[in-house]
């Protein structure tokens, strides 16, 4: 049921669609950094009526059932922008999922794969 709820669409279209920058191949458990943002391109409004609430990063790794959940953060309104430098290591290929939530219009998903060698 999430996952037909969850939206996706091209971030250069759409607001309220997370991005996430990062390199694409990594040595195994070596720290990167990883940016994840909405408003990469069109920004969204930050109201206390209007904002988004959290950021939500989470692995899949290939050939795995199970997703793991990496990091939330936070915002509050009208302040802070949803906009978040973290640094995460991975044991194995998988694609990074990001997932926003905006009080108003709910879920929003990107993805980006990277390949640990
Ligand atoms: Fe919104």
């Amino acid at each position: 049921m999430l996952g037909e709820v969850i939206k996706i669409q091209d971030f250069k279209n759409e607001k309220h669609v997370p991005t996430i920058d990062c390199i694409e191949k990594v040595k195994a458990n070596e720290e990167f950094e990883v940016e994840i943002q909405v408003g990469k391109e069109i920004k969204h409004p930050n109201t206390v009526e209007h904002h988004i609430v959290w950021l939500d990063l989470f692995v899949h790794y290939d050939n795995d059932p199970n997703t793991v959940h990496i990091g939330r953060y936070i915002f509050g309104p009208t302040l802070a922008e949803p906009h978040v430098k973290t640094k995460i290591k991975l044991p194995k290929t998988g694609t990074l999922i990001a997932l926003s939530y905006c009080n108003i219009h709910g879920l929003w998903e990107n993805t980006k794969r990277v390949e640990v060698f």
